[in-house]
C-alpha cells in the first residue's frame, strides 16, 4: 500500500527515464496569468524544472521560440523570462499581451509548462462616466458606470454618489434608482 502510494505520488511529480537520478517536474503549475504594470515590467520564472538542471526555453503559444529584444524582453540563463518596463507608446501586443509557455529539457526528456498569459496594464489616467437615463415615472432607471475597456478588468466600482452624497448602493457597475 505504501509502495503504491509512493509510486503514485512520484508519477504525478516526476517524469522518470531509465536514469532514475534524473527528473523533470512542474513548479507553480497554477500560475496561468501574470498581469503587470508597464511602469515596472515583470520577471516570470519558468514553471518547469528538472534535475540535473534542465535547459529552459520560452515559446509563444503559437510554438514560436522567443528571441531576446534588447531592453524589451530577455530570457535569463536560469530560465526566467523578463519583460522590461516600457512607455505606453511602445506597447506591442506580441510581447506585452501574449500567451507564453516554457519547456524544460534534460536527459529525462522534455516537458512543457501550462500556458501563461502575460499581460501588461498601463497605469494611465482614465475617467469613468455615467450616461443619462430616461425612465417612466414609477419604474426603475438603471445607470451604468462606463469604464474604458483598456482598464475595465482592473477597475472596481466603490461607490455611487449624487451631488457628492453617497447613495450607499454597494459596489456595483449598475445603479438602480426608483423614480
Ligand atoms: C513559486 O513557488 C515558490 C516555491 O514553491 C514560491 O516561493 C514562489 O513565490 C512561487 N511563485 C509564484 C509566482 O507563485
Ligand atoms: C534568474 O536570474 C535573474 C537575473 O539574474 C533573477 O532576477 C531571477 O530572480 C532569477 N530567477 C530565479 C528563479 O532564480
Amino acid at each position: 500500500m505504501w509502495i503504491f502510494a509512493f509510486l503514485f505520488f512520484q508519477s504525478i511529480l516526476n517524469v522518470f527515464s531509465e536514469d532514475l537520478h534524473s527528473s523533470l517536474y512542474f513548479v507553480n503549475a497554477s500560475v496561468q496569468e501574470v498581469v503587470f504594470a508597464s511602469t515596472t515590467g515583470t520577471s516570470v520564472a519558468c514553471p518547469a524544472s528538472g534535475a540535473p538542471p534542465a535547459s529552459l526555453r520560452w515559446y509563444l503559444a503559437t510554438g514560436e521560440e522567443i528571441y531576446d529584444v534588447p531592453g524589451i524582453r530577455h530570457v535569463h540563463p536560469n530560465g526566467t523570462l523578463q519583460i522590461f518596463n516600457f512607455l505606453p507608446s511602445s506597447f506591442s501586443k506580441l510581447i506585452h499581451d501574449n500567451t507564453y509557455y516554457c519547456t524544460a529539457e534534460n536527459p529525462s526528456g522534455k516537458i512543457r509548462s501550462q500556458d501563461v498569459h502575460i499581460k501588461a496594464v498601463s497605469r494611465e489616467p482614465y475617467t469613468v462616466r455615467v450616461a443619462d437615463q430616461k425612465a417612466m415615472r414609477g419604474s426603475v432607471a438603471v445607470f451604468k458606470c462606463i469604464i474604458p475597456s483598456s482598464v475595465e478588468a482592473y477597475v472596481v466600482v466603490v461607490s455611487w454618489e449624487k451631488d457628492t452624497v453617497s447613495l450607499n448602493s454597494g459596489a456595483f457597475r449598475d445603479l438602480r434608482v426608483s423614480t
